[in-house]
């Protein structure tokens, strides 16, 4: 029989709702556990799978995550209340580019619009603690940041903007940054400097 979980998370399959696959997942709690990560934020919830799965795996999280579209919003959040983690797991229904922080965050997890990557990086770096943490997700973008062939105009354009992140990145001296090889192309970011 399915539990809960499981249901959200074949109702999100259905509906096409982009989310990190098993490994991912896995590294993505190793990490949180292995740093003592305890205030995370999160930029794209879509059904909220991602903010499940980590609080439900390591119970003294506190999630924060943003959506832009009302409708997986709203599903995220009732989500989160048919799983209870309501009082751990907050869903800001804002546009990530132009919600306003105010408080820092241990880790931050980017995986909204992959086409602005570097803007939401910009914005959400001065809200990173101390030994915080970033991950960008999706930067092989389905294979397609390799390839060039049956690409539409606007896939392209979207292939060039995550691989013009991807070199700005990398090239940013102030950063340590780890490409994580497995799952769709994750990236792991920290300062080198202390703010
Ligand atoms: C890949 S999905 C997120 C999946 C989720 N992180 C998970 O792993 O379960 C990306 C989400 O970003 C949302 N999004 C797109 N533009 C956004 C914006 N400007 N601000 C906030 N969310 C945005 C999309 O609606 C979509 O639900």
């Amino acid at each position: 029989m399915m539990n809960t979980f499981d249901q959200i998370k074949l109702k999100a399959a259905q509906e096409k709702i982009p989310s990190m696959q098993e490994e991912g997942l896995f590294y993505c709690e190793h990490l949180i556990q292995s740093q003592s990560l305890k205030n995370i934020l999160e930029i794209g919830t879509g059904h909220g799978i991602w903010s499940i799965h980590m609080a439900l795996a390591i119970n003294d999280l506190k999630l924060k995550t943003i959506e832009l579209n009302p409708k997986r919003a709203e599903i995220a959040k009732q989500n989160i209340i048919d799983l209870n983690l309501q009082d751990r797991i907050t869903v800001i229904h804002q546009d990530a580019l132009t919600v306003e922080l105010t408080e820092t965050y241990d880790l931050i997890f980017i995986d909204g619009p992959k086409s602005q990557n570097k803007a939401l990086f910009i914005k959400v770096l001065p809200y990173l603690s101390k030994n915080g943490y970033i991950l960008v997700d999706n930067l092989d973008f389905h294979g397609e940041t390799h390839t060039e062939q049956t690409q539409s105009r606007d896939l392209k354009q979207l292939v060039r903007k995550i691989n013009t992140f991807k070199d700005w990145i990398l090239n940013e001296s102030d950063l340590n940054v780890k490409a994580l090889e497995f799952g769709d192309g994750l990236m792991l970011i920290s300062r080198k400097y202390e703010p």
